[in-house]
């Protein structure tokens, strides 16, 4: 087919308001997002993040509020990350374990006060509850061991499921862990338990921010690297997804998420399965700081961004933006 001007002129659909939105091939919307949200311990407490300006941690009882406007704003999800209490860390992350932990609490809180109207997602890692700041158990040369992180990621999982979690989202990269994830689950009648892997999560500098949102910053020595994915590599990240298919996922995250749309892409490409990206802090950081600098509007960056992870072959996309977007995307 040749196609030449002017008898193809493709400005003639885009002149006019009605003619673009008759057009658009690509549709966001308030259920396409999923609003992470921090936790810390109190009553009533709101503590402001500094690097996430515009973005709190939150007590249970007010994190419960918050999901209840995630429920009114279209907002199928919350995803929860506690800031534990530096007496509450340790080596092993043993808290992760505790059923009265912070996160088992805050979930507790949510389906009070929202009831089933609202999914909630958890991570499964130790950062949160390691007093060196790594997701997983460190050996004396403090390299993360892979099976015996995966024995209390196992226990952390189950802990969370009961505790009422709908989604159980790991996100700590270690070999294996969606299978002995998948299987204490069935074993435990969690028949109906999804399992979203963040399969492609990168070794990136785009996380700074959240370290500080749940306290592990200060903590952590040396980097990922030995679990978390090369930024160079894409291969690499179709043969997680595959695997972590394969041991049981229901869906799968690319994390980050503006940096890396080729590799949901590829994965949408590669696997019929639902893809998601995190459009992870250090992303949210970067809108926040252009939006200050005057160099861009806020709502236009947010809604670009977000249109193209769906452009790109995302199912949904976890932001910090989620609430505003729903908000803009209601009407
Ligand atoms: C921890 C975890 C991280 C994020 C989500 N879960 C940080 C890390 O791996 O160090 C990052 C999310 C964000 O930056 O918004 N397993």
């Amino acid at each position: 087919m040749t196609v030449s001007y002017p008898q193809t002129r493709l400005r003639r659909t885009r002149s006019t308001a009605w003619s673009r939105a008759l057009h658009r091939e690509t549709v966001i919307g308030p259920a396409d997002l999923i609003w992470p949200l921090f936790v810390t311990e109190g009553t009533g407490i709101e503590e402001p993040i500094a690097s996430l300006p515009g973005v709190s941690r939150w007590s249970t009882d007010l994190v419960a509020r918050r999901a209840r406007d995630a429920a009114q704003l279209g907002i199928p999800c919350v995803a929860l990350f506690p800031n534990t209490q530096p007496d509450r860390r340790s080596t092993e992350g043993k808290e992760a374990l505790n059923p009265d932990n912070l996160m088992c609490r805050a979930i507790r809180a949510i389906r009070d006060a929202v009831g089933g109207d609202i999914g909630i997602l958890t991570d499964v890692a130790l950062d949160p509850y390691t007093s060196h700041g790594q997701d997983g158990l460190i050996d004396d040369a403090g390299y993360v061991v892979n099976d015996e992180t995966v024995k209390v990621l196992v226990g952390q999982a189950l802990n969370q499921a009961a505790a009422g979690a709908d989604i159980i989202a790991p996100s700590d990269m270690m070999d294996g862990r969606i299978a002995a994830i998948r299987a204490a689950l069935e074993q435990a009648g969690h028949d109906r338990m999804q399992v979203m892997s963040y399969s492609a999560k990168y070794a990136s500098a785009f996380y700074g921010p959240f370290r500080e949102a749940v306290g592990s910053r200060g903590l952590l020595q040396g980097d990922k690297k030995t679990y978390q994915m090369d930024p160079a590599n894409a291969e690499e990240a179709l043969r997680e997804v595959e695997l972590d298919i394969a041991e049981g996922a229901d869906s799968v995250i690319v994390k980050p998420g503006m940096p890396y749309l080729d590799i949901v892409r590829r994965v949408k490409e590669r696997f019929d399965v639902p893809v998601f990206a995190y459009q992870v802090s250090g992303e949210y950081a970067m809108i926040e700081a252009a939006v200050a600098a005057g160099a861009a509007e806020r709502d236009a960056l947010v809604l670009e961004t977000l249109t193209a992870f769906k452009r790109a072959g995302c199912s949904g996309v976890l932001t910090y933006h989620a609430a505003l977007a729903a908000r803009l995307l209601g009407a």
